[in-house]
């Protein structure tokens, strides 16, 4: 077992802090602007996560002006950022009359489910990121939160309330799903391991199971210590774009 990482803890704690500041000082984190909060709540309530404000507003825009039946989320620990798809995806068909595909929208959810929650604490500060007990790859190992697991992931989606069907999750790491699936998605969402190396590979997977016109996102896009997600994703894609600050995205066509 290794020791604590604390220097690789403090620079995630001061750097989080940082990054929140910036955030707030752009408005990038104005609760007013939240549309339907009191469903935000809910989702939170239901799936325990580090998902925030911004990861909401990001899905309600991409639901809202992508369509994407087929949704991918890599990494989902208790379900926070599935739900929020699922409630974003309820809302934008709402409003709107679905095509048939659609309609059948499904979200298929990957995770080792190890016990590991590994790269999950936030960087803002509000985790435990001073409790790093084993800096191990892909990911840290943090104590004091809660570890991930498919039946606490599937019995809190259920508490979301989301539809029976809607949303499979499968224990299965990142790369070895992609390179088996056998299928496309119309959104793939990003958040397992934040190491440079692991993200590259999960990216050049993604791409043969990203449909076309099919979008790519995903969370912490930073480089900290091992963590290299921006510049995993700037070797990948041609060009990207960067959601308040912190969750990048791009196209199937974007990818280099
Ligand atoms: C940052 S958390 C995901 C947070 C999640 N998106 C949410 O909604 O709260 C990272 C998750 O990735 C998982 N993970 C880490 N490495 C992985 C890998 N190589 N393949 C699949 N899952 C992995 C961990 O088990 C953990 O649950």
């Amino acid at each position: 077992m290794m020791g604590i990482d604390w220097k690789l803890a403090a620079n995630l704690a001061i750097r989080g802090k940082f990054l929140t500041m910036a955030r707030i000082a752009r408005g990038k984190l104005d609760a007013l602007s939240i549309e339907d909060p009191a469903a935000m709540q809910r989702a939170n309530e239901a799936c325990f996560g580090f998902s925030k404000p911004l990861h909401w507003k990001f899905f309600r825009w991409v639901m809202r002006t992508h369509p994407c039946p087929r949704i991918l989320n890599l990494g989902v620990y208790q379900g926070r950022d599935i739900a929020y798809m699922a409630y974003a995806k309820l809302a934008a068909l709402a409003s709107e009359t679905p095509t048939a595909a659609e309609a059948e929208w499904t979200i298929t959810g990957v995770d080792i489910f190890d016990g590991d929650p590994a790269g999950c604490p936030s960087t803002d500060g509000t985790a435990a990121t001073t409790s790093v007990s084993e800096p191990a790859s892909p990911g840290q190992r943090f104590e004091g939160v809660p570890r991930p697991t498919l039946a606490l992931a599937e019995e809190s989606l259920r508490n979301a309330g989301i539809e029976e069907g809607r949303v499979r999750l499968i224990k299965e790491s990142d790369v070895n799903f992609l390179r088996t699936c056998g299928r496309q998605f119309d959104f793939i969402y990003v958040d397992t391991s934040h190491y440079f190396t692991e993200t590259v590979a999960v990216l050049e997977l993604a791409r043969e199971c990203l449909a076309p016109g099919g979008m790519i996102a995903g969370d912490d896009y930073f480089d900290l210590g091992p963590w290299g997600v921006e510049a995993a994703v700037k070797k990948c894609f041609s060009r990207h774009k960067v959601f308040g600050g912190y969750i990048w995205h791009a196209s199937r066509e974007d990818f280099v």
